[in-house]
């Protein structure tokens, strides 16, 4: 079926609003390849303030999230030069600010990188305290905490997180808990302090090496990243490198995920299959065929998948960025399975959304019991943050009949030219503009 872009509101005041038409039922066959990291790359373009020297960026994903972290940057005086869809230049030596305003920030979570980044370049640093997806609570303290250590003193001041330190010490940082975004902070803002750093507890995942070995080819002293101790030998100065960013992780679970939900055969291309080694796990666990290559994957399913938990954790742990896409596939599983969160406190909105397709799952605080169906059927949904985005897109293909999924612009800052994609894969997906129906029915009763 096919549904027409409706040209009819043009040039009117009624706002346009965009979902996602899928017909499901096809299962997904054909190969895929992987774009940067989006957590890797939203550490490291933060990290080019350091140098102020030309950085070249390769494997940049086109993605919300990088049009809103090159805005920042330019915004503080950076030149951005595109040099092709997936390689940027970015020269810092022009970077004459450390603020950075709320209007960015409310966009992305990743937009505290700044703090670390400005703290260590400038020794000051004032950022509007950041937005992102809401999976409950998310405090900055351990953020917040490893500055002071640092030597910086911090204040909240009208929504504005401000740092400040006369010059910056090498120190030991203990993180309570294990944290990405405040183990890329430390890192960004201890990589040109005086003396050594040690980060105890340290976050493992895949984006944290590929920020440490971005740093180190700016001619940083950074040993140990990806085990639990970080040693960061502060050097007076950093300058320009070229650099590659790794293949996105999540994004490539996502198609593995789909694949199997789909009952397909998917090649994912251009992945590290050390990276996906959880996903893979659990994947085998419900009786998908997994096969790897050594930059690919292959995802095979040909019958129902078999149940089987699944808590998420810290890297190498399954990843809780993955959580909302497995409960997918769970929910058409043949038996009971119990999701466990254990990193964030809310990360189960999205299954209302999925109660509307048919899935029958019970959340009970950070326990979600799955009990698999035959089916789900079509429905219009949301995508209440960018990973129920993808799941809703999982479980739209899976799906019998018809959804339409709103709230695109959490899943454009996650996935790059994702309609195309799964277009290529066999999927019936299709974009679509819509008049707000608020705003219409303001205007026809006005
Ligand atoms: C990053 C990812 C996000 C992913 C998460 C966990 C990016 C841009 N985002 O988010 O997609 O879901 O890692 O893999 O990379 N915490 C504190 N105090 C702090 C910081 C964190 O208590 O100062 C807690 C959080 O509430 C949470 C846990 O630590 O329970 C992990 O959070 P963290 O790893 O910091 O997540 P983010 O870096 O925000």
């Amino acid at each position: 079926m096919s549904i027409p872009i409706n040209n009819l509101y043009e040039g009117s005041d009624i706002q346009k609003m965009e979902k996602i038409v899928i017909n499901g039922g096809t299962p997904l066959k054909g190969s895929v390849e992987i774009s940067g990291a989006k957590n890797a790359v939203v550490a490291i373009l933060p990290a080019t303030l350091l140098a102020q020297d030309v950085c070249r960026i390769e494997n940049i994903p086109d993605i919300s999230d990088v049009t809103i972290m090159l805005k920042i940057l330019s915004q503080l005086g950076a030149q951005v030069k595109m040099i092709n869809r997936s390689t940027y230049e970015i020269d810092t030596r022009g970077v004459n600010s450390y603020i950075v305003p709320n209007e960015h920030t409310k966009h992305l979570r990743a937009s505290y990188y700044m703090l670390g980044a400005l703290l260590g370049r400038f020794n000051k640093a004032k950022v509007s305290m950041p937005g992102g997806c809401w999976f409950g609570v998310r405090p900055i303290d351990l953020h917040l905490r490893g500055f002071e250590l640092l030597g910086a003193s911090v204040s909240i001041d009208n929504a504005m997180v401000n740092a400040e330190a006369e010059e910056l010490v090498g120190s030991v940082v203990y993180m309570d808990t294990v944290s990405v975004g405040a183990t890329v902070n430390v890192m960004l803002a201890a990589v040109k302090a005086k003396g050594q750093t040690i980060i105890e507890n340290a976050a493992r995942e895949p984006h944290i090496v590929d920020l440490a070995n971005f740093l180190n080819s700016m001619g940083a002293d950074i040993r140990g990243a990806g085990t639990d101790t970080i040693k960061i030998y502060g050097v007076d100065e950093l300058h320009g490198c070229t650099y590659s960013i790794i293949p996105d992780q999540i994004e490539a679970g996502t198609y593995m995920v789909a694949a199997a939900a789909t009952k397909g055969d998917v090649v994912i291309k251009n992945v590290i299959p050390k990276h996906l080694e959880s996903i893979t796990k659990k994947l085998l666990d419900c009786g998908v065929e997994v096969e790897e290559y050594d930059e690919a994957v292959r995802v095979s399913c040909s019958g129902r998948p078999l149940r089987c938990n699944v808590k998420t954790m810290p890297h190498p742990g399954f990843p809780t960025d993955m959580q909302p896409q497995m409960t997918v596939l769970l929910s058409i599983a043949d038996g009971t399975s119990i999701v466990s969160e254990s990193v964030w406190d809310n990360r189960f909105r999205y299954v209302d959304q999925l109660l509307r397709m048919g899935a029958n799952i019970s959340v009970e605080g950070k326990v979600a019991i799955v009990q698999g169906v035959e089916k789900l059927y079509g429905a219009p949904v949301g995508a209440d943050d960018l990973r129920a985005g993808a799941a809703m897109l999982i479980a739209a293909f899976a799906a019998e009949g018809q959804s339409l999924i709103e709230n695109l612009s959490h899943i454009d800052r996650g996935y790059e030219r994702f309609v195309e994609k799964f277009r290529n894969l066999g999927a019936d997906i299709q974009r679509v503009e819509f008049p707000d129906p608020e705003e219409e029915s303001a205007e026809s009763v006005g």
